[in-house]
């Protein structure tokens, strides 16, 4: 059986309190929540601590949004992969589409982030996914593909026990506007096929992919029932802990 993941990606909002607040909710109604789905809040850098003191020892695991493409050193501004283990993060995501449009993320740089966090022992969510214009030439099966090549390729088998992919179509986040259920499940069964082409259809069927993209209580449903959908990697819903365990509620 494949990990059941529902990840919340709170991007840059809340203040500190504010993300405590938020972490010790989610906390206190995760016990509503089946036991095999494996629930995780990614959080801004400066909540990374305290949010990690909220989940010690409890179901919820703690991920960043992003770290940086070197281990260590001068290098101003960045946040290493250690410094994540060293407040307790389990994952971090990489690739996010808002970093790939607005701050240079590039295929290359994620095959070395990838490389660092995994050498720390995170695992990554790694994201990937198309614009609207690419979806509109039909080229999101493409897109997608070239991603996972250029960054997942380059890794072993027994890496990819420790990474995660989520597809978020990027016309999809937080525009309200959600892929029907059909249209992320065959992109979702394509994205297992490119990795089973690289790493065997044993590694492909145990690796859990997640949907991203307006994804609510109201929807996540019908986008859990899919065959090769594992979850979500959820935005905007993920800023309300009821929001955020409705979308776990619905496996
Ligand atoms: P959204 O964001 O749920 O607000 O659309 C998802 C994401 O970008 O991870």
């Amino acid at each position: 059986m494949r990990k059941h993941i529902v990840a919340g990606n709170w991007k840059m909002n809340t203040t500190v309190p504010e993300g405590i607040a938020l972490a010790e909710a989610v906390v206190a109604k995760s016990a509503e929540v089946p036991a095999d789905v494996q629930l995780i809040i990614a959080t801004p850098f400066t909540h990374l601590y305290p949010c990690g003191k909220a989940v010690e020892g409890t179901r919820v695991a703690l991920s960043a949004e992003n770290c940086a493409d070197k281990a260590k050193g001068a290098y101003t501004g960045e946040i290493s992969v250690d410094m994540l283990t060293s407040v307790g993060c389990e994952y971090t995501i990489l690739g996010h589409s808002e970093r790939r449009q607005y701050y240079g993320e590039t295929d290359e740089k994620l095959v070395e982030k990838t490389r660092l966090a995994l050498a720390a022992g995170l695992k990554v969510i790694l994201c990937v996914g198309e614009n609207l214009e690419e979806r509109e030439a039909e080229k999101h099966f493409d897109v997608c593909k070239t991603q996972i090549v250029n960054v997942l390729y380059n890794f072993t088998a027994e890496d990819m026990k420790n990474i995660v992919i989520a597809y978020e179509p990027v016309w999809a986040i937080g525009t309200g506007k959600t892929a029907t259920a059909e249209q992320a499940e065959e992109i979702h069964a394509f994205i297992r096929k490119v990795v089973a082409d690289k790493f065997g259809a044993e590694v492909a069927d145990e690796m859990s992919i997640l949907y991203g993209g307006s994804c609510k209580p109201s929807n996540a449903k019908e986008l859990f029932a899919m065959a090769d959908i594992d979850g979500g990697l959820i935005g905007g819903a993920a800023l309300k802990a009821d929001d955020f365990i409705g979308i776990a509620l619905s496996f």
